[in-house]
């Protein structure tokens, strides 16, 4: 099948090629030509595993190219939207700016029976609306959603090989030809039995939105219990471990830290308070603004323990920060609870060094301030303080008694309560978890 994807980011590169891979002749299409130029180069411009491997072979078998004109659409089934939808400047909305502005681009280009379908996180209502806008440009062209739920570092097994497929669709026939698009589109998807949900776009729309509230949920729920934990001497691990074994509560998500960050949670649930709010039901998710503040207050814990657990004023201190990027396997810095954490300590006088395997480059472009190294010893050397903020493998991996004779001081703050705190502390170390005694 033909398809066009608008919007090349870190979803729709990888939807692109995913696509691609399994079979589709794809065009992708993005107006920011550097990255369009890297793209048909074969390297993505941001780190996602597995993407250089079916990018690569996927521009190989001739099935994928890259453009930066909208007009290269024209001749495609089926066009994936997959643009961003950041946090509106001074506000709590997301901003539509380039979903609309794609779509009208897009208008020109689509002939009778093409389908258009809606990747990108918007706020309820904004299918219907963009629906009327494709139907009064007379084209014949109709509109599904089709949210997407991929996670960052496993985004290539999460769009070949999704959990679900939810297609929002319009009523009647118009419907049933999308879905049926869709079907073969996903043929491969729907040969592996994948659980399908076939509705009306406000349902699609808002299983996205409020799945991503409920993940937030979750971890902020863990959070607000390590806060207790910490009052109180529990051990919040040993907690999420015994909770997590009932099946209706379950382990996953249930890790306490620093909190959340990236491009997804922390603005999706901003934006869906501030659709609740329009649609007058403001009440029914404000807990969301706790969830989010919850979350935030992780980030000045980590720097108030640090704070606290120095021998020294922090102006004068040298803080080694272990993470940049929001999660493990993610080059991503939006948002990111390490590079807070790391941004306020060097705000208060630390001299802050920082390391990452992947996160350097964007943090950089963002902090200049910050010293970085691509060295877990440089960072190490001399440090009155460890601060660990990502839980990457190479980071775990760190001997707590080699690690010692390169600090001036042997503490360390596991702000994602991920180090066996006993081999640590048998090396010396003073070690501090989040809730973890
Ligand atoms: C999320 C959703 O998982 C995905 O379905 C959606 O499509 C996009 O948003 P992603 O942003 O890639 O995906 O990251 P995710 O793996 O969900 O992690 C989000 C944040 O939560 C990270 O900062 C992570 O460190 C944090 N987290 C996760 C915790 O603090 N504790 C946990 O137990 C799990």
């Amino acid at each position: 099948m033909k398809i066009s994807v608008i919007g090349c980011g870190y979803l729709g590169a990888v939807h692109a090629s995913a696509m691609a891979e399994l079979g589709h002749d794809v065009v992708g299409i993005d107006i920011d030509a550097h990255k369009i130029e890297q793209l048909a180069a074969g390297k993505p411009p941001f780190y996602e595993p597995g993407l250089p491997e079916i990018l690569t072979s996927a521009m190989a078998s001739g099935r994928l190219r890259f453009s930066t004109d909208i007009a290269e659409a024209a001749g495609a089934e089926v066009h994936f939207i997959g643009v961003g939808t950041p946090q509106k400047a001074g506000s709590h909305a997301a901003d539509l700016t380039y979903v609309d502005a794609a779509i009208q681009s897009l208008l020109p280009h689509l002939a009778a029976g093409d389908l258009v379908v809606g990747k990108s996180t918007v706020p309820v209502g904004t299918a219907a609306r963009l629906a009327a806008v494709i139907e009064a440009s007379g084209s014949g062209a109709t509109l599904a959603w089709n949210p997407e739920f991929l996670r960052e570092g496993f985004a290539v097994k999460d769009t070949i090989r999704p959990d679900r497929l939810v297609y929002g669709v319009a009523p009647g026939e118009a419907g049933e030809q999308a879905t049926a698009l869709l079907n073969e589109v996903y043929a491969s998807a729907m040969a592996a039995q994948t659980p399908l949900i076939v509705t009306d776009y406000a349902t699609a729309e808002l299983v996205k939105v409020s799945a991503n509230a409920f993940l937030a949920t979750k971890i902020s729920f863990i959070n607000a219990m390590s806060e207790i934990a910490d009052a109180s001497g529990a051990n919040i691990t040993e907690l999420a471990d015994a909770i997590g074994f009932d099946v209706r509560i379950g382990r996953k998500f249930l890790n306490a830290g620093v909190g959340f960050g990236g491009g997804c949670l922390p603005k999706d649930i901003r934006a869906f308070t501030a659709r609740a709010e329009e649609l007058g039901r403001g009440d029914s998710v404000a807990f969301l603004k706790e969830v989010d503040a919850i979350n935030l207050r992780q980030r000045q814990r980590v720097v108030a323990m640090t704070l606290q657990a120095l021998d020294k004023p922090v102006y004068t201190a040298k803080v080694a920060v272990l993470g940049l990027s929001f999660k493990p396997h993610s080059d991503d810095v939006r948002d990111s609870p390490a590079l807070d954490v790391a941004v306020q300590l060097r705000g208060l006088g630390a001299d802050v060094v920082a390391t990452d395997p992947q996160g350097i480059e964007n943090s950089r472009l963002r902090h200049p301030q910050l010293t970085y190294s691509t060295s877990i010893e440089e960072t190490l050397r001399n440090a009155d303080a460890v601060v660990l903020v990502t839980e990457w493998a190479e980071f775990k991996q760190i001997d707590p008694v080699s690690a010692a004779t390169l600090v001036r001081v042997p503490i360390i703050i596991d702000g994602r309560n991920t180090l066996d705190a006993a081999a640590w502390r048998a090396a010396g170390w003073t070690y501090l978890g989040l809730g973890r005694p």
